[in-house]
């Protein structure tokens, strides 16, 4: 079988994506270039790997056992890669992680700090949903991933470093700002941006309101944070973020947090990865780093002094 690696990449991006232009685009190639690996490896292993309906690519069952294999394959090359690494410690190496899109708010500055004292690591550093993320760690595509709650069904080893509020954002017009202890009740009256679907923020929302049994209207529904608190300031409703994705907006006086009983809703940001997955002296370096220093670096309150604080707010003493 005369089957070649580059081969292997390109097709396993297409089987992603599921579209032979959005691999083009992943792996900086023309959608000619990407077509033509393709078709040569179907010429090799004699089979069609997609088949079209429509607008649409799916992968034949041939295609979904190269899929698996071809996944494999990408990861015993990376265990290899790990290990050659590991021999060198972390004067060089490469750590790959995912972050929630909230998170990137505050990643980079921890990476920036991280690279410097390691100056021969490579990061790679993909920012997505919740949702992917979680897709992410089932597959074993990334070293390591810093989300809200990671879920309990999933075989996972999270370690809490920082805490992450979510909060009420108004512009600062709205007649609630400035208000104390708003009730919760009154949110009934309002209308709220909400965070797309797959969103662990929006997740966090819905839970809590459920929880609280406040029956919320819900307006627009927007795709990133940004976009989020843009809408906010248009006046297009209210947005329900966490604290760290609004510091600007707050010390330009262009939103406000709304003083509402019950908020701010305490998260916290995890480290997380499989269970039982060999990480590479870098990623665990990073997981170190971030558990032992990444709240004080950030002049946040720890993951410890934020769940004495919930503690301490169940027994009402907050
Ligand atoms: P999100 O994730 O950016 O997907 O909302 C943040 C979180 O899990 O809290």
């Amino acid at each position: 079988m005369n089957v070649t690696l580059r081969q292997l990449k390109v097709f396993a991006a297409v089987a992603r994506h599921l579209s032979f232009t959005k691999a083009a685009e992943e792996l900086c190639l023309t959608q000619p270039a990407v077509s033509m690996q393709v078709k040569q490896l179907e010429h090799q292993l004699d089979v069609s790997l997609f088949e079209q309906l429509g607008k649409k690519i799916y992968l034949t069952d041939a295609g979904e056992e190269v899929y698996h294999y071809s996944r494999q394959i990408t990861q015993q090359l990376d265990e290899l890669e790990m290990v050659l690494a590991n021999l060198k410690g972390l004067e060089r190496g490469r750590l790959k992680i995912s972050v929630a899109s909230t998170a990137n708010y505050f990643a980079p500055t921890l990476l920036g700090t991280f690279c410097n004292r390691f100056p021969g690591i490579t990061v790679s550093l993909d920012v997505t949903n919740r949702e992917t993320l979680l897709r992410q760690l089932a597959d074993n595509d990334v070293d390591l991933v810093i989300m809200g709650q990671p879920p309990a069904d999933m075989d996972l080893e999270a370690g809490a470093f920082m805490e992450n509020p979510l909060v009420i954002v108004a512009p600062r017009e709205h007649p609630l700002v400035g208000e104390k202890a708003i009730p919760l009740k009154r949110l009934e009256k309002e209308t709220f941006l909400v965070r797309e679907s797959g969103s662990g923020t929006r997740n966090a929302m819905e839970r809590f309101f459920a929880q609280h049994d406040i029956h919320i209207t819900t307006g627009m529904e927007v795709g990133s944070n940004e976009a989020i608190k843009q809408s906010v300031q248009a006046g297009l409703g209210l947005g329900l973020l966490s604290r760290d994705t609004v510091e600007m907006e707050l010390a330009l006086g262009r939103l406000s947090i709304l003083e509402v009983a019950e908020f701010p809703i305490l998260r916290h940001w995890y480290v997380v990865h499989r269970r039982g997955k060999r990480l590479s002296v870098v990623a665990q370096a990073f997981k170190k780093f971030l558990l032992e220093e990444g709240a004080e670096l950030l002049g946040k309150p720890s993951a410890v002094i934020a769940l004495d604080a919930v503690r301490a707010q169940k027994k009402g003493a907050v």
